[in-house]
Protein backbone atom coordinates (compact mmCIF):
# COMPACT_ATOMS: atom_id res chain seq x y z
CA UNK A 1 0.00 0.00 0.00
CA UNK A 2 1.10 3.44 -0.77
CA UNK A 3 0.27 6.95 0.30
CA UNK A 4 0.74 8.73 -3.42
CA UNK A 5 3.74 7.04 -4.66
CA UNK A 6 4.89 6.74 -1.42
CA UNK A 7 5.47 2.94 -0.38
CA UNK A 8 3.97 2.96 3.50
CA UNK A 9 6.37 0.75 4.75
CA UNK A 10 9.13 3.41 3.93
CA UNK A 11 7.84 5.56 6.04
CA UNK A 12 7.11 3.03 9.03
CA UNK A 13 10.98 2.51 8.93
CA UNK A 14 11.99 6.19 8.81
CA UNK A 15 9.36 7.75 11.03
CA UNK A 16 8.36 4.74 12.91
CA UNK A 17 4.68 3.44 14.07
CA UNK A 18 2.04 4.61 14.64
CA UNK A 19 2.02 7.89 12.66
CA UNK A 20 -0.89 9.86 10.53
CA UNK A 21 -0.06 10.46 6.76
CA UNK A 22 -1.59 12.58 5.05
CA UNK A 23 -1.95 13.00 0.90
CA UNK A 24 -1.42 16.54 -0.32
CA UNK A 25 -3.19 15.35 -3.37
CA UNK A 26 -6.27 14.14 -2.12
CA UNK A 27 -6.52 17.50 0.29
CA UNK A 28 -6.74 19.29 -2.93
CA UNK A 29 -8.62 17.21 -4.82
CA UNK A 30 -11.47 17.35 -2.25
CA UNK A 31 -11.36 21.18 -1.86
CA UNK A 32 -11.74 21.57 -5.71
CA UNK A 33 -14.80 19.39 -5.45
CA UNK A 34 -16.38 20.89 -2.95
CA UNK A 35 -15.69 23.98 -4.16
CA UNK A 36 -17.58 22.86 -7.68
CA UNK A 37 -20.34 21.60 -6.21
CA UNK A 38 -20.85 24.94 -4.87
CA UNK A 39 -20.40 26.76 -8.34
CA UNK A 40 -24.31 27.09 -8.34
CA UNK A 41 -23.72 29.72 -5.50
CA UNK A 42 -22.09 32.87 -7.02
CA UNK A 43 -20.45 34.15 -3.59
CA UNK A 44 -18.76 31.99 -1.06
CA UNK A 45 -16.21 32.02 1.33
CA UNK A 46 -15.24 28.42 1.87
CA UNK A 47 -13.81 28.29 5.26
CA UNK A 48 -12.02 24.66 6.42
CA UNK A 49 -12.78 23.55 9.77
CA UNK A 50 -9.32 23.67 11.59
CA UNK A 51 -10.40 21.36 14.27
CA UNK A 52 -10.73 18.83 11.83
CA UNK A 53 -7.14 19.05 11.20
CA UNK A 54 -5.45 21.54 12.54
CA UNK A 55 -1.91 20.53 11.25
CA UNK A 56 -0.16 23.93 9.80
CA UNK A 57 0.78 22.06 6.36
CA UNK A 58 -2.87 20.65 6.10
CA UNK A 59 -3.69 24.65 6.98
CA UNK A 60 -1.59 25.42 4.39
CA UNK A 61 -2.16 22.59 1.46
CA UNK A 62 -6.32 24.49 1.52
CA UNK A 63 -4.96 28.14 2.11
CA UNK A 64 -3.52 27.49 -1.44
CA UNK A 65 -6.00 26.46 -2.72
CA UNK A 66 -7.86 29.72 -1.80
CA UNK A 67 -9.67 28.57 1.60
CA UNK A 68 -10.33 30.71 5.07
CA UNK A 69 -10.65 28.71 7.92
CA UNK A 70 -13.39 28.23 10.65
CA UNK A 71 -11.83 28.23 14.16
CA UNK A 72 -13.17 27.34 17.35
CA UNK A 73 -10.26 28.56 19.71
CA UNK A 74 -7.76 31.76 19.66
CA UNK A 75 -5.19 28.79 19.24
CA UNK A 76 -6.85 27.57 16.26
CA UNK A 77 -6.85 31.14 14.71
CA UNK A 78 -2.84 31.51 15.20
CA UNK A 79 -2.71 28.03 13.30
CA UNK A 80 -4.69 29.52 10.47
CA UNK A 81 -2.82 32.75 10.56
CA UNK A 82 0.43 31.35 10.68
CA UNK A 83 -0.39 28.72 7.94
CA UNK A 84 -1.00 31.56 5.68
CA UNK A 85 -4.63 32.16 5.54
CA UNK A 86 -5.90 36.11 5.32
CA UNK A 87 -7.10 37.55 8.61
CA UNK A 88 -10.72 38.19 6.66
CA UNK A 89 -10.88 34.74 5.61
CA UNK A 90 -10.68 33.81 9.41
CA UNK A 91 -14.57 32.72 11.33
CA UNK A 92 -14.38 32.61 14.77
CA UNK A 93 -17.10 30.08 16.04
CA UNK A 94 -17.02 28.77 19.49
CA UNK A 95 -19.38 28.53 22.28
CA UNK A 96 -17.39 29.40 24.51
CA UNK A 97 -14.69 32.63 23.80
CA UNK A 98 -13.14 33.67 26.72
CA UNK A 99 -12.78 37.81 27.22
CA UNK A 100 -9.24 37.55 26.18
CA UNK A 101 -9.59 35.26 23.52
CA UNK A 102 -12.33 38.42 21.93
CA UNK A 103 -9.94 40.39 22.29
CA UNK A 104 -7.28 38.75 20.33
CA UNK A 105 -9.73 38.36 17.47
CA UNK A 106 -10.00 41.33 17.50
CA UNK A 107 -6.19 42.64 17.97
CA UNK A 108 -6.24 39.47 14.79
CA UNK A 109 -8.65 41.49 12.87
CA UNK A 110 -10.41 38.16 11.87
CA UNK A 111 -13.32 38.47 9.65
CA UNK A 112 -16.21 37.24 11.17
CA UNK A 113 -17.37 36.56 14.73
CA UNK A 114 -20.40 33.67 15.13
CA UNK A 115 -21.43 35.48 18.17
CA UNK A 116 -22.99 32.33 20.27
CA UNK A 117 -25.48 34.06 22.98
CA UNK A 118 -26.66 37.92 23.83
CA UNK A 119 -24.24 37.60 26.24
CA UNK A 120 -21.48 36.82 24.12
CA UNK A 121 -22.62 39.73 21.64
CA UNK A 122 -22.69 42.34 24.15
CA UNK A 123 -19.48 41.45 25.58
CA UNK A 124 -17.95 41.25 22.20
CA UNK A 125 -19.56 44.79 21.37
CA UNK A 126 -18.37 46.51 24.67
CA UNK A 127 -14.60 45.15 24.10
CA UNK A 128 -14.57 45.93 20.30
CA UNK A 129 -16.31 49.94 21.12
CA UNK A 130 -13.33 50.45 24.06
CA UNK A 131 -11.07 49.21 21.01
CA UNK A 132 -12.17 52.02 18.64
CA UNK A 133 -13.04 48.61 16.30
CA UNK A 134 -16.18 47.64 14.68
CA UNK A 135 -16.69 43.80 15.18
CA UNK A 136 -18.08 41.73 11.90
CA UNK A 137 -20.71 39.64 13.74
CA UNK A 138 -23.08 36.92 12.71
CA UNK A 139 -25.63 35.22 14.87
CA UNK A 140 -25.17 31.54 15.56
CA UNK A 141 -29.09 30.34 15.36
CA UNK A 142 -30.21 27.09 16.75
CA UNK A 143 -32.75 26.14 14.43
CA UNK A 144 -33.85 23.31 16.68
CA UNK A 145 -33.55 20.41 13.92
CA UNK A 146 -32.64 16.59 14.41
CA UNK A 147 -29.09 16.11 12.58
CA UNK A 148 -29.93 12.50 12.60
CA UNK A 149 -26.33 11.95 13.23
CA UNK A 150 -24.44 10.26 16.20
CA UNK A 151 -25.79 12.26 19.62
CA UNK A 152 -22.82 13.33 20.72
CA UNK A 153 -21.92 15.49 17.38
CA UNK A 154 -25.34 16.80 16.91
CA UNK A 155 -25.63 20.68 17.35
CA UNK A 156 -28.68 21.63 15.79
CA UNK A 157 -31.27 20.23 18.45
CA UNK A 158 -33.14 22.85 21.18
CA UNK A 159 -31.31 21.57 23.80
CA UNK A 160 -27.96 21.38 22.71
CA UNK A 161 -25.62 24.74 24.14
CA UNK A 162 -25.03 25.91 20.73
CA UNK A 163 -26.63 29.07 19.14
CA UNK A 164 -29.71 31.36 20.15
CA UNK A 165 -33.01 29.53 20.06
CA UNK A 166 -34.61 30.16 16.49
CA UNK A 167 -37.64 31.49 17.96
CA UNK A 168 -35.61 34.15 20.37
CA UNK A 169 -33.46 35.25 17.07
CA UNK A 170 -35.36 38.37 15.91
CA UNK A 171 -35.95 40.04 19.19
CA UNK A 172 -31.69 39.50 20.30
CA UNK A 173 -30.81 40.22 16.64
CA UNK A 174 -32.18 43.37 17.15
CA UNK A 175 -30.73 44.07 20.39
CA UNK A 176 -27.08 43.27 19.53
CA UNK A 177 -27.00 45.09 16.03
CA UNK A 178 -28.57 48.17 18.04
CA UNK A 179 -24.85 48.45 19.98
CA UNK A 180 -21.73 50.41 19.00
CA UNK A 181 -18.92 48.01 18.49
CA UNK A 182 -20.42 45.25 16.21
CA UNK A 183 -21.90 45.07 12.92
CA UNK A 184 -24.50 42.66 12.84
CA UNK A 185 -24.23 41.54 9.15
CA UNK A 186 -25.89 37.80 9.62
CA UNK A 187 -26.91 34.65 11.01
CA UNK A 188 -24.64 31.46 11.31
CA UNK A 189 -26.19 27.78 11.93
CA UNK A 190 -24.34 24.49 11.96
CA UNK A 191 -26.45 21.30 12.62
CA UNK A 192 -23.83 18.52 13.55
CA UNK A 193 -21.71 16.67 11.74
CA UNK A 194 -21.34 13.09 9.55
CA UNK A 195 -24.67 14.21 8.21
CA UNK A 196 -25.60 10.81 6.01
CA UNK A 197 -28.74 13.26 4.74
CA UNK A 198 -29.02 16.32 2.99
CA UNK A 199 -32.79 16.57 4.37
CA UNK A 200 -31.72 17.76 8.01
CA UNK A 201 -29.66 20.78 6.27
CA UNK A 202 -32.33 21.87 4.45
CA UNK A 203 -34.49 21.63 6.92
CA UNK A 204 -32.21 24.50 8.66
CA UNK A 205 -31.62 26.69 5.88
CA UNK A 206 -35.27 26.18 5.06
CA UNK A 207 -35.72 28.16 8.70
CA UNK A 208 -33.15 30.61 7.87
CA UNK A 209 -34.80 31.40 4.47
CA UNK A 210 -38.08 32.96 6.96
CA UNK A 211 -35.50 34.42 9.46
CA UNK A 212 -33.22 36.26 7.10
CA UNK A 213 -36.96 37.55 5.71
CA UNK A 214 -38.21 38.51 8.55
CA UNK A 215 -35.05 40.10 9.67
CA UNK A 216 -35.01 42.23 6.63
CA UNK A 217 -38.63 43.01 7.19
CA UNK A 218 -37.78 44.58 10.48
CA UNK A 219 -34.94 46.45 8.51
CA UNK A 220 -31.74 44.62 9.27
CA UNK A 221 -29.06 44.63 6.70
CA UNK A 222 -28.66 40.81 6.22
CA UNK A 223 -25.43 40.41 4.17
CA UNK A 224 -23.80 36.90 5.10
CA UNK A 225 -25.28 34.08 5.76
CA UNK A 226 -22.77 30.82 7.27
CA UNK A 227 -24.29 27.78 6.57
CA UNK A 228 -21.72 25.62 8.79
CA UNK A 229 -19.99 22.33 7.98
CA UNK A 230 -21.34 18.69 8.74
CA UNK A 231 -21.66 17.16 5.21
CA UNK A 232 -20.85 12.97 5.81
CA UNK A 233 -17.67 11.03 4.39
CA UNK A 234 -17.58 7.07 3.47
CA UNK A 235 -16.05 5.21 6.40
CA UNK A 236 -16.83 2.02 5.23
CA UNK A 237 -18.06 0.65 1.37
CA UNK A 238 -21.54 0.57 0.56
CA UNK A 239 -21.98 4.03 2.33
CA UNK A 240 -22.77 7.07 0.26
CA UNK A 241 -23.68 10.07 1.89
CA UNK A 242 -24.46 13.14 0.08
CA UNK A 243 -22.33 14.31 -2.52
CA UNK A 244 -20.80 17.88 -2.60
CA UNK A 245 -22.49 18.32 -5.98
CA UNK A 246 -25.59 17.29 -4.36
CA UNK A 247 -25.25 19.29 -1.12
CA UNK A 248 -24.11 22.22 -3.74
CA UNK A 249 -27.26 21.90 -5.78
CA UNK A 250 -29.27 22.03 -2.76
CA UNK A 251 -28.04 24.96 -1.22
CA UNK A 252 -28.56 26.84 -4.54
CA UNK A 253 -31.88 25.83 -4.42
CA UNK A 254 -33.09 26.80 -1.02
CA UNK A 255 -31.13 30.03 -1.24
CA UNK A 256 -31.08 31.62 -4.43
CA UNK A 257 -32.71 34.81 -3.36
CA UNK A 258 -30.89 35.71 -0.73
CA UNK A 259 -28.23 37.77 -2.70
CA UNK A 260 -26.00 37.11 0.09
CA UNK A 261 -22.38 36.03 0.58
CA UNK A 262 -22.21 32.46 2.03
CA UNK A 263 -19.88 31.27 4.16
CA UNK A 264 -18.99 27.68 4.67
CA UNK A 265 -17.35 25.55 7.43
CA UNK A 266 -16.83 22.13 5.95
CA UNK A 267 -13.88 19.62 7.72
CA UNK A 268 -14.43 16.15 7.62
CA UNK A 269 -15.43 16.05 3.59
CA UNK A 270 -12.24 17.52 2.88
CA UNK A 271 -9.43 16.02 5.49
CA UNK A 272 -11.45 12.67 6.57
CA UNK A 273 -10.73 10.33 3.50
CA UNK A 274 -6.99 12.71 3.25
CA UNK A 275 -5.50 10.14 6.01
CA UNK A 276 -4.44 6.76 7.14
CA UNK A 277 -3.28 6.14 10.77
CA UNK A 278 -0.38 3.76 10.15
CA UNK A 279 0.40 1.20 12.84
CA UNK A 280 1.87 -2.06 13.68
CA UNK A 281 0.74 -5.45 15.14
CA UNK A 282 2.39 -5.92 18.52
CA UNK A 283 1.28 -9.41 18.97
CA UNK A 284 -2.07 -11.16 17.93
CA UNK A 285 -3.04 -12.83 21.47
CA UNK A 286 -5.25 -15.92 21.37
CA UNK A 287 -8.80 -15.04 22.88
CA UNK A 288 -11.58 -17.20 23.87
CA UNK A 289 -13.68 -16.87 20.37
CA UNK A 290 -11.36 -14.50 18.03
CA UNK A 291 -8.45 -13.21 18.46
CA UNK A 292 -6.56 -9.86 19.62
CA UNK A 293 -4.89 -8.30 17.23
CA UNK A 294 -2.86 -5.89 19.29
CA UNK A 295 -1.89 -2.98 17.39
CA UNK A 296 0.58 0.21 19.01
CA UNK A 297 -2.31 2.46 18.12
CA UNK A 298 -4.27 2.88 20.81
CA UNK A 299 -7.85 4.86 22.07
CA UNK A 300 -5.40 8.20 23.01
CA UNK A 301 -4.04 8.33 18.57
CA UNK A 302 -7.20 7.79 17.30
CA UNK A 303 -10.36 8.45 19.50
CA UNK A 304 -13.27 7.96 17.46
CA UNK A 305 -14.03 4.28 18.06
CA UNK A 306 -14.15 4.59 21.91
CA UNK A 307 -15.51 8.10 21.96
CA UNK A 308 -18.38 7.33 19.47
CA UNK A 309 -18.21 3.47 18.44
CA UNK A 310 -17.28 5.07 15.37
CA UNK A 311 -16.08 2.55 12.37
CA UNK A 312 -12.71 3.15 11.02
CA UNK A 313 -11.92 0.45 8.41
CA UNK A 314 -8.78 -1.88 9.09
CA UNK A 315 -6.61 -3.78 6.37
CA UNK A 316 -2.85 -4.63 6.38
CA UNK A 317 -0.28 -2.63 4.39
CA UNK A 318 0.99 -5.93 2.57
CA UNK A 319 -2.68 -8.27 2.66
CA UNK A 320 -1.18 -12.34 2.68
CA UNK A 321 -4.15 -13.24 0.41
CA UNK A 322 -5.85 -14.73 3.56
CA UNK A 323 -8.42 -13.63 6.15
CA UNK A 324 -9.13 -13.32 9.44
CA UNK A 325 -12.20 -12.61 12.35
CA UNK A 326 -10.69 -10.87 14.88
CA UNK A 327 -11.16 -8.00 17.90
CA UNK A 328 -8.81 -5.04 16.81
CA UNK A 329 -7.54 -3.50 20.12
CA UNK A 330 -4.74 -1.39 21.25
CA UNK A 331 -1.97 -1.54 24.54
CA UNK A 332 -4.22 0.86 26.71
CA UNK A 333 -5.52 -0.35 30.06
CA UNK A 334 -9.17 0.43 29.14
CA UNK A 335 -11.40 -1.73 27.71
CA UNK A 336 -12.61 0.95 25.88
CA UNK A 337 -9.37 0.96 23.56
CA UNK A 338 -11.18 -1.49 21.36
CA UNK A 339 -10.99 -0.29 17.14
CA UNK A 340 -13.43 -3.42 16.14
CA UNK A 341 -14.62 -6.30 17.52
CA UNK A 342 -15.19 -9.61 15.26
CA UNK A 343 -14.03 -7.68 11.88
CA UNK A 344 -13.03 -9.49 9.25
CA UNK A 345 -10.11 -8.22 8.32
CA UNK A 346 -6.34 -9.28 6.72
CA UNK A 347 -4.98 -12.13 8.50
CA UNK A 348 -2.19 -10.21 9.96
CA UNK A 349 1.10 -11.58 12.26
CA UNK A 350 3.01 -9.92 15.20
CA UNK A 351 5.59 -7.15 13.32
CA UNK A 352 2.86 -6.37 10.12
CA UNK A 353 1.53 -2.73 9.37
CA UNK A 354 -1.90 -2.09 8.86
CA UNK A 355 -3.92 1.01 8.67
CA UNK A 356 -6.74 3.09 10.08
CA UNK A 357 -8.54 4.24 7.19
CA UNK A 358 -10.73 7.54 7.16
CA UNK A 359 -8.45 9.02 9.84
CA UNK A 360 -7.59 12.34 8.50
CA UNK A 361 -10.45 14.40 10.04
CA UNK A 362 -10.73 14.27 13.88
CA UNK A 363 -7.97 11.61 13.92
CA UNK A 364 -4.31 13.28 15.42
CA UNK A 365 -6.01 16.75 16.70
CA UNK A 366 -8.29 14.80 19.44
CA UNK A 367 -5.38 12.43 20.64
CA UNK A 368 -4.59 12.66 24.27
CA UNK A 369 -0.98 11.43 26.56
CA UNK A 370 -3.11 9.02 28.17
CA UNK A 371 -1.63 5.81 29.39
CA UNK A 372 2.09 8.41 29.15
CA UNK A 373 2.25 7.77 25.48
CA UNK A 374 3.03 10.66 24.02
CA UNK A 375 1.74 12.42 20.66
CA UNK A 376 1.76 10.50 17.43
CA UNK A 377 3.65 12.52 14.55
CA UNK A 378 2.39 13.53 11.06
CA UNK A 379 3.32 12.42 7.62
CA UNK A 380 2.48 14.39 4.54
CA UNK A 381 3.16 13.08 1.17
CA UNK A 382 3.38 14.49 -2.14
CA UNK A 383 4.20 12.44 -4.92
CA UNK A 384 7.16 10.17 -4.43
CA UNK A 385 8.09 13.02 -1.58
CA UNK A 386 6.58 13.09 1.87
CA UNK A 387 7.87 15.29 4.79
CA UNK A 388 7.28 14.69 8.73
CA UNK A 389 4.44 17.60 9.13
CA UNK A 390 4.67 16.93 13.15
CA UNK A 391 6.71 15.43 15.36
CA UNK A 392 6.86 12.48 17.62
CA UNK A 393 6.51 14.41 21.06
CA UNK A 394 7.52 11.75 23.24
CA UNK A 395 6.40 10.75 26.92
CA UNK A 396 9.22 12.31 28.24
CA UNK A 397 8.89 15.67 26.99
CA UNK A 398 5.57 15.88 28.58
CA UNK A 399 7.11 14.78 31.84
CA UNK A 400 9.72 17.22 31.62
CA UNK A 401 6.29 20.11 31.85
CA UNK A 402 6.16 18.40 35.08
CA UNK A 403 7.91 19.19 38.40
CA UNK A 404 7.65 17.69 42.02
CA UNK A 405 7.41 20.97 44.36
CA UNK A 406 10.13 21.14 46.71
CA UNK A 407 7.92 21.45 49.97
CA UNK A 408 6.67 17.00 48.77
CA UNK A 409 10.75 16.26 49.21
N1 LIG B 1 -18.58 24.34 11.93
C1 LIG B 1 -18.84 24.19 13.23
C2 LIG B 1 -19.40 25.33 13.99
C3 LIG B 1 -18.59 22.96 13.87
O1 LIG B 1 -18.87 22.81 15.15
C4 LIG B 1 -18.06 21.88 13.12
C5 LIG B 1 -17.78 20.59 13.74
C6 LIG B 1 -17.77 22.09 11.76
C7 LIG B 1 -18.06 23.34 11.19
C8 LIG B 1 -17.18 21.04 10.87
O2 LIG B 1 -18.03 19.96 10.73
P1 LIG B 1 -17.70 18.81 9.65
O3 LIG B 1 -17.80 19.42 8.30
O4 LIG B 1 -16.33 18.32 9.93
O5 LIG B 1 -18.73 17.80 9.92
N2 LIG B 1 -15.06 14.87 16.79
C9 LIG B 1 -16.25 14.48 16.05
C10 LIG B 1 -16.75 15.58 15.17
C11 LIG B 1 -17.06 16.85 15.91
C12 LIG B 1 -17.50 17.96 15.02
C13 LIG B 1 -17.61 19.24 15.76
N3 LIG B 1 -17.99 20.37 14.98
C14 LIG B 1 -15.94 13.22 15.25
O6 LIG B 1 -14.82 12.70 15.34
O7 LIG B 1 -16.82 12.69 14.58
Amino acid sequence: MHAEDVPLPRIADDVGTPVYVYSRATLERHAQVFREGLAGVPDKLIAFAVKANPNLAVLRVLANQGYGADCVSIGEVRRALAAGVAPDKIVFSGVGKTHAELIAGLEAGIGQFNIESEEEGLELARIAADMGLTAQCALRINPDVDAGTHDKISTGKADNKFGVPIDQAGQIFGKLASQSGVNLRGVAVHIGSQLGELTPLERAFEKLDDLVNSLRGAGHAITHVDLGGGLGVPYRAGENPPSPAAYGAMVARVTKDWGVTLIFEPGRVIAGNAGVLLTRVVRVKRGIKDPFVIVDAAMNDLARPALYGAYHDFVAVAPRGADMTANIVGPICETGDTFAMGRLTDRLEAGDLAVFRTAGAYGATMASSYNSRGFVPEVLVDGDKYAIVADRIEAGAIMDAERVPEWLT
